[in-house]
């Protein structure tokens, strides 16, 4: 059934392709390579083969549940939603009934299937991690008392978090969701559809950044969660664009900008003096060098009026342990000062006012913002956080030490077992540096595919893997949520390693025996190539000048370093580290 599309600002709409809000690719818009392959696979729910999550076990059982929850009703609709629709499969009245009363109960039910039938992993291409709903709310609380919009704009809009939500806040506002995913797309139709919004409401399959928005009189609120998609996964073409737009702001890029950077320019590009808006990012860009643009806008177009900046531990990203920035701006307008503030928790997320004033000027002259996010500390000349020079990161979780770590008579093949430090006590004996690994005990890492096993390997093989199901390791929680549940992937050997929960000072060694570590030990990973030299001055400055104050005590006494925490030491530039 074709459904007239809705009449916005009085022109009607005869065909999708003419649509006010087009899809059609801006002029100058890099045609060409397609950064984000659309799905066309059947595939069962991950993990829990033959299990349907709520019901729904495949991408086209979900298709034909977004159609039956009236995903038509939102117009236009693009070829490629068509081509989707066209293979849907069926689901049951009851199905669409349950899903109906959950999204009137204000959740999501159709991402949390979308993200259960594709993994992380999968959907990490086109940046597709959904937005916890506290996040969501507090961002439009927070543009609810900024008087409120005309129309919504949500860039990127997965299964219809902030628009079908901006919908229920703003009952006099157009909305508008652009979606390069087809699938998500229809996904955000029937949220809205099902939400009873779709009389005021477009969804658009097009590229963010070369969408047409049709000219609009009134306050447009941009808001959502921009994709995180590193830059070698995107195409020259969108390079050249960034480029190009960024020149004509008279703005500095770096070609290692990732797509969010590129979001943000987009939004400059698309609104007007008057609009507004708040993203969720991952915070990367307050520091790094491709960031400057984003800071830049920051503090010059986009009218950048706060940051609100959210700790790993409060997860604001389900899929990664990630520090996320809530920007706030206005655009055409330079409010000075700027507030700024950190959170531990979603709940201190409020509606997102507080925080302390950073004036526009130090912004400005600052190379990274995180320190301005914190209280002053004092920084000796020439030192910095860790951070800045390497990323830590707690070892992997096998979740069954007692399973993954082989026994010293083990028969499987050398090629699986891997030296590992599976506990804190072998680093402090170590002393400064591990340079003998074979004292270590051996972690059972099997690679996801096993066809590469022939003869007694492959026997040997399955005979782990058969004892493994008989005591049920496959079912265990990290197990079962692993992408292959046999697959320990132990992270690459970390050039110092460190303990991080004792009543003694962490001990930092220099690991040149290629150990792997489990999360008993964090890895200290440079962020760009040091010399051996300079990684063991390293390990040797954070072995003596580590005290228990830096990290986090508990009652009893017990101090830990989370990674974060570990990154705040200061130590000396890579220029003075000798
Ligand atoms: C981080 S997710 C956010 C989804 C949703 N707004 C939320 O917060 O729950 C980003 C979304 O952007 C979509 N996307 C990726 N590249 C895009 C592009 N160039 N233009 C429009 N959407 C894009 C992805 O498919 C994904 O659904």
């Amino acid at each position: 059934m074709y459904m007239k599309p809705v009449n916005f600002q009085g022109s009607t709409v005869a065909d999708p392709t003419e649509s006010p809000i087009s899809c059609r690719s801006a002029a100058g818009a890099p045609a060409g390579r397609v950064e984000h392959p659309l799905p066309t696979r059947s595939r069962r729910v991950r993990g829990r083969v033959g299990v349907p999550l709520m019901g729904v076990a495949t991408e086209q059982e979900l298709v034909a549940l977004a159609l039956a929850l009236g995903a038509r009703a939102v117009q236009p609709w693009s070829p490629a939603e068509q081509t989707l629709a066209t293979a849907a499969s069926t689901v049951a009245p009851a199905i669409v009934e349950q899903f109906r009363e959950q999204i009137s109960a204000g959740q999501d039910p159709l991402g949390e299937v979308f993200c259960a039938l594709r993994s992380s992993v999968e959907r990490r291409p086109k940046g597709a991690t959904y937005t916890p709903l506290p996040i969501v709310q507090a961002m439009l609380t927070w543009a609810e008392n900024q008087s409120g919009p005309d129309r919504v704009v949500d860039p990127g809009a997965g299964s219809g978090r902030f628009i079908v939500n901006a919908g229920r806040r703003f009952p006099h506002a157009q909305l508008v969701a652009i979606e390069l995913d087809p699938l998500a797309a229809l996904l955000t139709r029937a949220h809205l559809a099902s939400s009873a919004l779709q009389g005021r409401a477009q969804v658009l399959v097009a590229d963010y950044r070369s969408v047409i928005l049709c000219p609009f009189s009134g306050r447009s609120l941009f808001i959502g969660n921009p994709p995180y998609v590193r830059h070698h996964l995107l195409g020259q073409n969108w390079k050249g664009w960034l480029t190009r737009t960024a020149a004509r702001h008279s703005l500095p890029v770096s070609q290692l900008a990732g797509l969010h950077v590129h979001f943000f320019l987009a939004t400059v590009e698309h609104s007007q003096p008057g609009d507004f808006g708040a993203f969720v990012t991952a915070s990367e860009w307050l520091d790094v060098n491709y960031g400057s643009l984003v800071r830049k806008l920051f503090t010059g177009p986009l009218g950048g009026s706060a940051l609100h900046i959210v700790e790993p531990t409060a997860a604001p990203f389900p899929d990664a342990t990630t520090t996320a920035a809530i920007t706030c701006f206005r655009i055409g307008e330079h409010p000075d000062p700027v507030r700024v503030r950190r959170v531990a928790s979603l709940g201190e997320l409020g509606a997102l006012d507080g925080g302390r004033n950073v004036s526009r000027e130090r912004l400005d002259a600052a190379g990274r913002w995180t320190p301005l996010t914190r209280n002053a500390r004092k920084v000796p000349e020439g030192y910095v956080e860790l951070g800045e020079l390497c990323r830590v990161r707690r070892g992997q979780v096998t979740g069954d030490n007692d399973f993954w770590i082989a026994d010293e008579e083990t028969d499987l093949p050398p090629a699986v077992l891997y030296a590992t430090v599976t506990r804190a006590h072998e680093l402090y004996r170590a002393g400064r540096f591990l340079t003998d690994s074979s004292k270590l005990r051996q972690v059972i890492d099997l690679p996801e595919n096993l066809d590469i096993f022939e003869g007694d390997d492959k026997k040997r093989i399955e005979a782990l893997l058969r004892r493994a199901r008989a005591v049920g390791v496959h079912k265990g929680y990290v197990a079962s949520h692993r992408k292959a549940w046999w697959s320990v992937a132990l992270y690459e050997p970390a050039p110092i390693l460190a303990t991080y929960m004792a009543r003694r000072p962490p001990g930092f060694v220099r690991n040149t025996s290629d150990a792997r570590h489990i999360n008993i030990a964090h890895g200290i990973y440079p962020r760009e190539r040091m010399s051996d030299r300079k990684l063991t001055a390293l390990a040797e400055h954070l072995a003596t000048h580590t005290s228990l104050a830096d990290g986090r005590t508990y009652a009893g006494g017990l101090t830990k370093f989370e990674p974060k925490e570990m990154e705040r030491l200061l130590v000396p530039s890579p220029e003075m580290l000798t």
